[in-house]
């Protein structure tokens, strides 16, 4: 009987749980026997595993985070470990394996691909910036639920006459502050793709004022660069040398109220945008994206990533997500200024 192993890597995104389900109910009825494995590739160098079948991965299609659990676990990054990587998988006598992941676990299985281990990608991040793909499962469980959020900071900013700076997630890309920030409404939206301009910001600010809109709501990704870097918390970078990113809200709004008099409060959304349920839209396009997947394993189509591609769901090379990052295109930046203050 072949044997499919099955991973998720890096920061979980709703959706993850349908891509397991998709795999396993595609595989099952054609004789394959699914393994989970846990933790990412941290789970691949303990040899830490799970049998999956139809009926543990039934009531999970609609349950956020991972059922695998994750890790940031970088097996290259020591000689040992990559070794060790390798011969598991030998051991574990893997016919396929699918890892579902971002650019770190992306990139890392594309190593294992090009090493001549039978591996397909399936792309995830709510970040929504990996190249290959024109869209990642949990990027729309992430604007929807950072959206509400503005909705709701609507109208605490506006009964106190407060400017109220929204930060959200986006390590390298502004695609979920561009997205919540123009169906939210937002005076003015902050990208780590374009340097941060706390004057024009301020200008919008004073301009709303005058109007008689006493209120303001500024989104920024976390990613956004004051200068030259990204705003850090302290603490250790991850395996793959991503330092903690968290703080440009707070920076922002304290330069907002310096430099206008308004009084400004910051929220971090943080987290939140990560957890609980997956959209309707998720929950379809990670189990399209499972069920692909499993078509590529069964047609032994290895190095290859589902994706979608002009509108179409597809297979690309897996090398491909390993090529950089998906950034918000200036012509859509452009768009979004157009709701600017
Ligand atoms: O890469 C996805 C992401 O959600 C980023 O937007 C964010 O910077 C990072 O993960 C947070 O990672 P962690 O879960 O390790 O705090």
């Amino acid at each position: 009987m072949p044997i499919a192993g099955i991973l998720t890597g890096g920061g979980d995104a709703p959706g993850l749980n349908a891509v397991i389900r998709a795999v396993v109910r595609r595989l099952e009825p054609e004789g394959w026997r699914v393994v989970g494995i846990l933790y990412g590739w941290r789970g691949l160098l303990e040899r830490q595993t799970v049998e999956l079948d139809a009926q543990s991965t039934s009531g999970i299609l609609h349950v956020g985070g991972t059922v695998l659990h994750t890790s940031r676990t970088n097996p290259y990054k020591s000689p040992d470990d990559a070794q060790r990587l390798e011969a598991n998988v030998r051991a574990l006598r893997l016919d396929a394996l699918v890892a579902i992941g971002g650019e770190d676990t992306l990139g890392v299985a594309n190593r294992l691909a090009e090493a001549g281990f039978p591996v397909v990608g399936v792309p995830k991040t709510i970040d929504n910036d990996l190249p290959g793909t024109e869209i990642t499962f949990g990027f729309d469980t992430a604007v929807s639920i950072a959206t509400e959020a503005i909705d709701r900071l609507h109208t605490t900013a506006a009964s106190h006459d407060r400017v109220i700076v929204v930060e959200v997630m986006g390590r390298h890309a502004g695609w979920i502050a561009l997205h919540a920030g123009v169906a939210g409404g937002a005076d003015y939206i902050l990208v780590p793709e374009q340097p941060v301009d706390l004057e024009a910001v301020a200008e919008a600010v004073r301009r709303r004022r005058q109007r008689g809109k006493r209120f303001s709501i500024i989104v920024v990704a976390e990613g956004a660069k004051l200068g030259d870097s990204e705003v850090v918390q302290e603490g250790p970078q991850d395996e793959f040398g991503h330092g903690k990113l968290g703080g440009i809200g707070e920076r922002v709004a304290r330069e907002i109220e310096r430099r206008t008099g308004a009084e400004t409060r910051s929220v971090v959304l943080g987290h939140v945008q990560r957890g609980g349920s997956p959209t309707a839209f998720d929950r379809m396009l990670a189990s399209r994206y499972g069920v692909l997947a499993a078509e590529l394993v069964l047609q032994g189509r290895f190095g290859t990533m589902a994706a979608v591609r002009d509108g179409r769901l597809q297979a690309v090379p897996l090398r491909e997500a390993a090529r950089g990052l998906r950034t918000v295109p200036e012509e859509l930046l452009k768009f979004a200024r157009v709701f600017f203050a």
